[in-house]
């Protein structure tokens, strides 16, 4: 933590520590398909390429999932002139960790993408502090830049759930799980919507 602390110099946001809490595994631990969904959604709307069956990213505390590390996403910050094409830029969700819990996007959407406002969004980059958004090329004011993160970030949460796809291996997104570990995991998801079936019709 000292080491963590030294080489990151200037501001830092702190957020909270999570004591106790275990890695997600996706053998251990059951996600219902509204919960997949939710959070499948909310990965694309940023563009998380960081959450896969490789390195789900989650941690279990209390028995809740906790999403962490967030490094990897709205890659477009790195190539503004790019940008304006993610607004509508399908997301490949073939290798996420929660692929196989049958995640209902599109409920996920209808629930969350009226609450990802233009004004939320704009409160959002009103709360970042200004020398982390200081000299960015092609902007001439922070507030320029504060601006192009609500375009895009308001056009994915409106449309994005039309164009998640979890579809076979591509060429650009060669890897899915493995063989073994998808027929662990198949039977799960199946079981999550059995048991969601049998709940909805007032069985035990
Ligand atoms: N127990 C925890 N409580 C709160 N936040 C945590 C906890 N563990 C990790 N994090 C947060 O998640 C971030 C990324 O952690 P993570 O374990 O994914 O490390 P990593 O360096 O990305 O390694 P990996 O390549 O395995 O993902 C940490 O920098 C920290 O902010
Ligand atoms: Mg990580």
């Amino acid at each position: 933590m000292q080491e963590l602390l030294k080489a990151s110099g200037g501001l830092n946001l702190g957020m909270d520590y999570l004591p106790g809490s275990i890695g997600f595994d996706p053998l251990a631990y059951q996600v219902g398909p509204e919960e997949a969904g939710r959070i499948v959604w909310f990965d694309a709307v940023i563009n998380n390429v960081d959450r896969s069956w490789r390195n789900p990213n989650m941690l279990v505390w209390h028995g809740d999932l906790w999403l962490i590390d967030h490094g990897a996403t709205m890659i477009w910050h790195h190539n503004w002139p790019s940008a304006k094409n993610y607004g509508t830029k399908p997301y490949d969700a073939a290798d996420h960790a929660l692929a196989p819990f049958a995640p209902d996007v599109a409920a996920a959407a209808a629930e969350l993408a009226p609450l990802v406002t233009e004004e939320l969004l704009t409160a959002c980059a009103a709360d970042v502090p200004d020398v982390w958004l200081a000299d960015e090329e092609g902007f001439e004011t922070t507030g320029a830049l504060r601006r192009a993160y609500v375009e895009v970030l308001l056009e994915r949460a409106a449309g994005v759930h039309e164009r998640i796809s979890f579809g076979p291996p591509t060429a650009a997104a060669p890897s899915r799980a493995p063989g073994w570990l998808a027929d662990r995991l198949t039977p799960r998801a199946h079981a999550t919507n059995a048991t969601n079936a049998t709940n909805k019709d007032g069985g035990q």
